[in-house]
């Protein structure tokens, strides 16, 4: 059996902005690092490289709340040293939380001679997600292990389908505000007007549909969300602007990573996918606030 293993977790776009909690797709771009062995003595002992502060008390860590909740389905004792350096900004919209959580139990499963299968790492990553926002839900930890665009049906009882989709190319800018998920989760409506769920539920479909029969016209017309966009959006400056000069610029549409304050743009080309890039620069250059952008692709393959 393998006594270190290291693996890279990507970032994740949650919601793909129709699909509250229930959409995800994993990036190529930004990755967390975990390294993993496995220890003499029963017990977690975490330790971060990076300059997050985090903490490393394994209840209040989402790696190793996640791992606490799989070491309740193991029946001997069993012991980790977990090493976690994060390039996804915690409270980015990335799918930070996410990373870590997931991260961490496909490198103990790894460790474990691979004996949980991706549901039921999925099942104890999100116990890391519930420790972050409050809540378990897995479209940031699902895209994450399984890769591509996943398809969350429901999670009690869990049940993912992952998502055929074609090439595309993300632009991702990060504003350099934090929006905590908990908080964002904590502004929304209890209740949906009908008129508004049958054009979200119309939206859903089509850009399922759209992924599915590779029309990427059916994927940017379905790019909308008139439930959570609005209330969110006003904790993101230049939301608006960015939204519409990308769509000009010639992106298929886009909407707020996650639960903010990240904003990512879907694009057919990579030419497309630059000149995004430099719109949303300009934007945040200008209203001067500090961001960061990614320009990456769609990825593919699971973790
Ligand atoms: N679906 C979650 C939300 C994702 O939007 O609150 C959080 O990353």
């Amino acid at each position: 059996m393998r006594k270190e293993v290291t693996v890279d977790c990507p970032a994740t776009v949650a919601n793909l902005v129709c699909g509250f909690d229930i959409l995800g797709m994993a990036l190529q771009d930004p990755c967390d690092r975990i390294t993993m062995r496995l220890r003499e003595e029963p017990g977690i002992v975490i330790n971060h490289t990076d300059g997050y502060d985090l903490p490393t008390e394994p209840a209040k860590n989402v790696a190793g709340a996640a791992l606490l909740d799989m070491l309740q389905a193991i029946p001997e004792p069993v012991g980790f040293e977990v090493e976690i350096t994060k390039n996804i900004k915690p409270g980015s919209g990335l799918g930070s939380s996410a990373a870590s959580s997931a991260g961490a139990v496909v490198a103990a499963n790894q460790l474990l001679g691979n004996r949980f299968s991706k549901n039921d790492l999925v099942r104890f990553a999100m116990a890391g997600e519930k420790l972050a926002s409050g809540v378990k839900h897995a479209d940031n930890i699902a895209p994450c292990i399984m890769g591509g665009v996943t398809l969350i049906r429901s999670i009690f009882p869990l049940d993912i389908v992952a998502l055929k989709a074609p090439p595309m190319f993300v632009t991702v800018v990060h504003p350099q505000i934090e929006v905590r998920t908990s908080d964002a989760r904590q502004i929304l409506r209890k209740e949906v007007l009908l008129k508004n769920a049958i054009r979200q539920w119309g939206n859903i479909a089509g850009l399922v549909a759209g992924l599915l029969q590779e029309d990427y016209d059916l994927i940017g017309r379905s790019l909308e969300d008139v439930i959570i966009e609005p209330v969110r959006s006003i904790l993101i400056p230049g939301f608006d602007e960015v939204k519409s000069g990308s769509r000009e610029a010639g992106a298929l549409g886009g909407g707020i990573s996650g639960s903010g304050p990240s904003i990512f743009m879907l694009s057919k080309t990579h030419e497309t996918a630059l000149a995004v890039e430099k719109l949303m620069a300009d934007i945040y250059l200008r209203i001067g606030i500090d961001y960061k952008t990614y320009v990456t692709t769609l990825r593919q393959e699971a973790l």
